[in-house]
């Protein structure tokens, strides 16, 4: 989506804001820049917020190249309930309208929206903020990211040794924008200093805070299991609706961690990507032990899947780095029984729709299928937007 010159967008906005004036009478109202509120007013935002958003719980982790829309839109055919963006460059986002037109895409039904952000500006931040917001339920500021162009660049998990500058951050998008700000956090190796932070972060305007429970170092997810006493901990001590991340693999992990955790949802990034159908309670067959094959009577499988997410490519299109890597991950144990079909594909320096839907009939054809299994009443009170569910 091209963004507008923010001139018209603010126009645009001030109308929305009329027109919704006018409307019913909503308490507490919705999100206004002005100055900061006090904290009763701003937890009561929070909430009223998260509810008219249909309190999600199922929900799509921030995946650099890998969250991107036709992802999402996967993804909620399938029980997700709602979707963060890739993390995004502030500073490049505010400077390039390229960067934006093919970053950032959405569409009607792409909702309800978190928008990512990495940032270590609040200026910038905000200039960047502004051209999605329209378009958007939270802008989110990523705090969580550890790798080495994070620590380069200054961002992401790097700014948790600047806690003013990320008060900063969050003050300047909370009192500046018509929607909220969340964040995306790593613990403290120390719990008190873990909940000191996120304290901080909802004094400062925070609405919404993900906690994935692993510091900055336990770089390897499956290496390093997800503290979910930490998160815990954290949802004890904040008032705001609080997100639990980490050791997602299977829609019984969910209820577990919802229950132990007591969040208002959880992010699932890794398995997702191999099973974009995790939250309606399919599983891969690493995790199949406990499943009655008795009870599988539904017909879905991985191949199904890419098909299915190429369709949205075709829709909504983006660039075939993205494609590749999500045929590889959804496809690996397919892969894996049929490697002369993933050399293939690796040697493509072009892909094609047309030969990437060939190639998934070949390996439906020249291989056993490797289904997903679904327990029964697994996908809990999830709503079956796709028809393929709501007739099995
Ligand atoms: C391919 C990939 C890209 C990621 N990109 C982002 C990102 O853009 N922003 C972010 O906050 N986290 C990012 N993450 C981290 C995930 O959002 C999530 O916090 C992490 O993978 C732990 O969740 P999991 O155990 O369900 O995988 C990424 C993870 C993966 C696997």
């Amino acid at each position: 989506m091209a963004a507008r010159p923010l001139a018209d967008e603010d126009e645009r906005l001030c109308a929305e804001m009329e027109k919704s004036s006018l409307s019913e009478p909503q308490f507490p109202p919705p999100f206004l820049p002005g100055r900061p509120l006090s904290g009763e007013l701003h937890v009561e935002r929070a909430w009223a917020h998260w509810l008219r958003l249909g309190a999600p719980k199922f929900i799509v982790a921030p995946m650099v190249d890998n969250s991107e829309l036709p992802f999402r839109m996967l993804c909620r055919n399938y029980g997700a309930q709602a979707a963060y963006t890739p993390m995004l460059h502030s500073r490049i986002f505010s400077e390039n309208e390229k960067y934006r037109t093919m970053e950032f895409t959405t569409c009607k039904d792409d909702r309800p929206l978190f928008v990512q952000f990495c940032a270590n500006d609040p200026e910038v931040l905000l200039e960047a903020a502004r051209f999605v917001e329209p378009h958007c339920d939270y802008v989110d500021i990523n705090l969580g990211c550890p790798q080495r162009i994070a620590r380069r660049g200054n961002y992401g998990a790097f700014l948790m040794d600047n806690l003013p500058l990320i008060k900063s951050l969050v003050e300047k998008l909370a009192s500046n924008l018509h929607v909220p700000v969340s964040c995306k956090i790593r613990v403290f190796p120390s719990l008190e200093k873990t909940i000191s932070y996120a304290r901080m972060l909802e004094e400062a305007g925070c609405s919404l805070l993900a906690v994935h429970g692993r510091t900055r170092d336990e770089k390897d997810g499956r290496k390093f299991r997800a503290d979910w006493d930490a998160i815990k901990a954290v949802k004890n001590a904040l008032r705001i609706p609080v997100l639990a991340n980490g050791n997602i693999r299977h829609m019984e992990d969910v209820h577990c961690c919802l229950e132990q955790t007591g969040t208002d949802g959880v992010l699932s990034a890794e398995s997702l990507l191999e099973n974009p159908a995790l939250f309606a309670g399919f599983r891969t067959a690493e995790w199949r032990e406990d499943v009655d094959p008795r009870n599988n009577d539904v017909e879905l499988d991985q191949t199904y899947l890419v098909d299915e997410y190429l369709k949205l490519c075709e829709r909504y299109p983006v660039p075939w780095r993205m494609i590749r890597s999500h045929v590889h991950k959804m496809l690996g144990d397919w892969f894996r029984a049929q490697p002369n079909v993933r050399e293939e594909l690796n040697m493509q320096s072009k892909l094609t729709f047309e030969w990437l839907h060939d190639m998934v009939n070949r390996l439906r054809e020249h291989g056993e299928r490797i289904p997903l299994y679904q327990v029964k009443g697994a996908s809990g009170d999830i709503p079956t937007a796709n028809g393929f569910l709501a007739s099995a």
